[in-house]
């Protein structure tokens, strides 16, 4: 009697094992759908230049904070959009496309009322080619339709003209990252 008693506990043992185990797998699809509100793109160099970072967007009342900090510049201002795919994978980056656009705006200045969505401005590096940039965009989003995730950043050669369609004129890319999900 008392062995059947220590089997029937054995099997209740395993079998809450396996519930929790079960359990675990079970929750996964509520850990995707936590609300994502921190991404990163991870800044290196296209061929031939040593222009490397990180991006960090964070999700703000106000829209989305958009942090840079880029080293290996030439001193100066710079392009710095986000573009239409995560292909940084050409060594020119002409593979993340053109500028991130979904309600097909003209390009400009990220404060201009009329601009690309993926209109960051220009990124402006000190005499050792160091930049330090932050903007809240109120229009960006880390989720929904319109979501950033899984685009690219781009820094480019030359300056933003906010005048020249549908570029800027910013020149050669110099840098690429891709926009990922980050850790809270
Ligand atoms: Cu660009
Ligand atoms: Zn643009």
């Amino acid at each position: 009697m008392r062995m059947i008693f220590a089997s029937a506990a054995a099997i209740l043992l395993s079998l809450s094992v396996y519930a929790q185990h079960d359990l675990g797998h079970g929750s996964m699809p509520a850990a995707a759908s936590t609300p994502i509100t921190k991404a990163i793109a991870v800044i290196t160099p296209t061929q031939g230049n040593t222009v490397m970072g990180t991006v960090i967007f964070t999700a703000v009342g106000a829209g989305v904070n958009v942090m840079a900090h880029i080293t290996g510049l030439t001193p100066g201002k710079h392009g710095f959009h986000i573009h239409q795919y995560g292909d940084c994978s050409a060594p020119d980056a002409t593979s993340a496309g053109g500028h991130y656009m979904p309600t097909g705006h003209m390009h400009g200045a990220p404060t201009d009322s009329v601009h690309h969505d993926g209109d960051l401005g220009n990124l402006v590096a000190d005499s050792t080619g160091t930049a330090h940039y932050e903007y809240t965009d109120p229009t960006l989003a880390l989720t929904g339709p319109n979501a950033i995730i899984g685009l690219a950043v781009v820094v480019h050669a030359s300056e933003d003209d906010y005048k020249t369609q549908p570029t800027g004129n910013s020149g050669a890319r110099v840098a690429c990252g891709v926009i990922g999900i980050a850790k809270p």
